[in-house]
């Protein structure tokens, strides 16, 4: 298929439409959080965004660097089926530590014409592929189906995990509507969420980033009745109503899980938050060539005071060893397909 490209044509061409399937790529509340410099001939930085990162959500910027692995997958899927290899080079110019700097890209980007490259059929499920928060049905995922995610990817250091043990989903389930409590209960962190999940103003939402109720999984009569008081509600208490409606639909979300499944890395280093989101982007394309829908829940995976209870439990229930981090904890089951979320035009995420 052919994108809007940011360029006349030649190899600027392909990289906008390379780069129009890599930011399809999911982010922490679809902030979209990258920025890109293209080099001649045909090079790409990939480096993160500081105006988009989540300050009070996302205190050590673990999950933007999880989206930038998911949104290399992307360009490295799109890459091949353009008939170019990406040579990637993650951390180019020097080592990442606890603090960002626009100017040292999270990775280079070589595309390469090479008209022998594998392509992947993945790539068929880029624009289809998107977070699923409705309620899902009462039907089992067989396992051939667990077992076909867990064949989806394969990263060094990097494990992935899957059940749908019923009294294993209850536990976890429990553990997740408690941890969305443990986020929410922080004003700055409510706000900051609510500035981004546009439930508060309306049911149209013009936006190119960010969400709104469609995509939180208020739709339809159910949403709209759920959302209604909270439109009534005075000014000075909508965000606390709106908080009791996020944790009365994250609580219905978990309990319908049909399966959890997670992605652990053996350190926590930034090299394994991006190995950890290639693999988790993988798992998601996999998901949706199969009909089955995805969401992270990943609030019990931050350290907010009041959490490490939680994640502890988790760990446990998991069986994963605690020298060990949990990067994406996610639900799966069936349900219809809700829409998808909004992008921003590629070149808007141009470096000037
Ligand atoms: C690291 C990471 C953490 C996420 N955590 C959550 C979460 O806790 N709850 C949720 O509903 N979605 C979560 N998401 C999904 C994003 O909100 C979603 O990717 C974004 O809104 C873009 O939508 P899309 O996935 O439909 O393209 C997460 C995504 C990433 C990459």
């Amino acid at each position: 298929m052919i994108l809007p490209s940011d360029q006349g044509g030649g190899p600027g061409n392909i990289r906008g439409q390379i780069l129009s399937y890599a930011v399809l790529a999911p982010s922490p509340l679809n902030t979209q959080p990258w920025s890109v410099l293209c080099r001649d001939p045909c090079g790409i930085d990939l480096s993160l965004e500081k105006s988009r990162l989540l300050s009070h959500i996302d205190l050590e910027s673990r999950q933007a660097y999880i989206s930038c692995g998911a949104f290399i997958e992307n360009l490295d899927i799109a890459a091949r089926d353009a008939g170019y290899t990406a040579d990637i080079s993650l951390f180019p110019l020097s080592w990442p530590g606890a603090i960002i700097d626009p100017g040292q890209p999270v990775a280079g980007i070589e595309l390469i014409s090479d008209p022998g490259v594998v392509t992947d059929p993945l790539f068929a499920w880029i624009e289809t592929r998107h977070t699923n928060r409705t309620i899902f049905k009462e039907e089992p995922i067989p396992a051939e189906i667990l077992s076909t995610l867990a064949d989806a990817a394969e990263q060094p250091f990097t494990t992935l995990g899957f059940s749908s043990d019923p009294s294993f989903r209850k536990e976890v389930a429990g553990h997740i509507s408690d941890a969305v409590e443990v986020t929410l209960s922080d004003r700055y962190r409510l706000l900051e969420f609510l500035s981004w999940v546009r439930i508060l103003r309306g049911s149209t939402h013009p936006h190119q980033d960010g969400y709104g109720m469609r995509e939180a999984g208020l739709h339809g009569i159910r949403g709209w009745l759920s959302l209604f008081p909270l439109r009534l509600s005075p000014a000075g208490i909508k965000s606390t109503k709106a908080r009791e409606l996020l944790l009365k639909l994250a609580k219905k979300q978990a309990e319908s899980a049909a399966a959890f499944g997670w992605i652990a890395t053996k350190g926590n280093s930034r090299y394994d938050q991006v190995r950890a989101g290639r693999m988790y982007e993988r798992v998601h394309l996999t998901a949706a060539s199969v009909g089955l829908g995805l969401q992270p829940m990943t609030d019990i995976l931050e350290p907010y005071p009041g959490m490490e209870k939680h994640y502890r439990m988790v760990l446990d229930l998991i069986g994963i060893p605690d020298t060990h981090t949990v990067q994406m904890l996610f639900r799966l089951g069936y349900s219809d397909s809700c829409s998808r979320s909004r992008r921003r035009a590629v070149q808007d995420f141009f470096r000037r």
